[in-house]
């Protein structure tokens, strides 16, 4: 099997899913902001090295989504942190996209930036230790959005970071994520949801990308935040698997959801209910943000003194969400003690 293939497939190996640590500074920024921590190089760091250095999460954990700065720091005792991952069997990755950036001449959307310079970055993040990249685009619900314009240039976009990704030797998770904020039904939701995704496999198949080492990082097909009656865990997972039955190829290995604002629970009970109705003809895994560190953010406060508790909060989701990777998960194992 090519490196690729391999790649991809122990990113969703049995039981384990991703971990995104890849916020950029504004948004880590924002994170530590809600606890009351200062965003310090060294603060950013030390939250980090917490994370990474929790004992055991290598069972439910195949890879963590870096970010520039972090790719390049070090754990407390000065081993690098993809150094650190790899010797637990962890896969490095990084975020290489710079941020969704006003899409011109059409208000209210953005395309994401970060295609200048990529070759030369992927080489420098390949010898820093990265096996596999990320790149996200947003689309937004409402007024006539997302408009074909925005769905295709981000399209285009991410299929060029991907081709260039595969010639570094490095496996790109495709992250179209359609914004859930808004009171849209689901029905829009999956109608976006689907654009989307039918214009980056037409873009991902004309620019030659080899499907088989790549994965997917979609949304789930919710109701918007602030719509009224929203759709439970049944119909999210029914109408999310609609969706990627309609437009994603079986050469696919594997589809990694974001959690893009969900609660922790909900996100794990979403992945367990569409595993659930397995088998797929991809493996359906997490690469969660949020979802896997709202709960350690909270327990540590930023205080040395919370470390232990903090990565009991985080092995505690990784835990949940590796039960979810086999539709293993029921809320009455939140209570169960680790
Ligand atoms: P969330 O799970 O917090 O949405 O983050 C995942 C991610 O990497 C967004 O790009």
């Amino acid at each position: 099997m090519n490196e690729l293939h391999a790649t991809a497939k122990a990113l969703v190996a049995e039981g384990k899913g991703i971990l995104a640590a890849d916020e950029s500074s504004g948004t880590i920024a924002k994170r530590f902001a809600a606890i009351g921590v200062e965003s310090t190089e060294e603060s950013r760091r030390a939250y980090r090295d917490l994370l990474f250095t929790t004992p055991g999460a290598e069972q439910f954990i195949s890879g963590v989504i870096l970010f520039d700065e972090t790719i390049r720091q070090r754990s407390a005792d000065g081993t690098p942190f993809p150094g650190l991952l790899a010797s637990h069997g962890v896969i490095p990755g990084i975020k290489v996209d710079r941020g969704a950036k006003p899409l011109a001449l059409s208000e209210g959307e953005t395309v994401t930036d970060g295609l200048d310079g990529l070759r030369e970055r992927f080489a420098e993040y390949r010898s820093l230790g990265a096996r596999f990249a990320k790149w996200r685009a947003t689309y937004s619900i409402g007024g006539g959005r997302p408009s074909e314009y925005c769905v295709w240039v981000n399209a285009h976009a991410l299929a060029r970071y991907a081709a260039l990704a595969q010639e570094a030797g490095l496996v790109p998770i495709v992250e179209p994520e359609v914004l859930m904020d808004g009171s849209h039904s689901i029905e829009e939701s999956a109608l976006a949801t689907g654009r989307a995704q039918q214009a980056l496999y037409t873009e991902l198949h004309d620019q030659r990308v080899d499907f088989r080492g790549t994965i997917l990082k979609p949304n789930m097909v919710l109701s918007g935040y602030d719509a009224s009656g929203r759709a439970g865990i049944d119909e999210v997972a029914d109408r999310t698997l609609e969706v990627l039955y309609r437009h994603v190829p079986a050469a696919v290995p594997g589809i990694c959801f974001l959690s893009g604002g969900q609660s922790d629970e909900d996100a794990t009970a979403h992945l367990n209910a569409m595993v659930q109705r397995g088998p797929h003809p991809w493996e359906l895994s997490f690469s969660y943000g949020r979802a896997l560190q709202a709960p350690s953010q909270h327990a540590w406060l930023g205080r040395t003194e919370n470390v232990e508790a903090a990565q009991h909060a985080y092995y505690h989701r990784a835990k949940m969400n590796g039960a979810a990777r086999a539709g293993a998960y029921a809320a009455a194992l939140e209570s169960v003690p680790d």
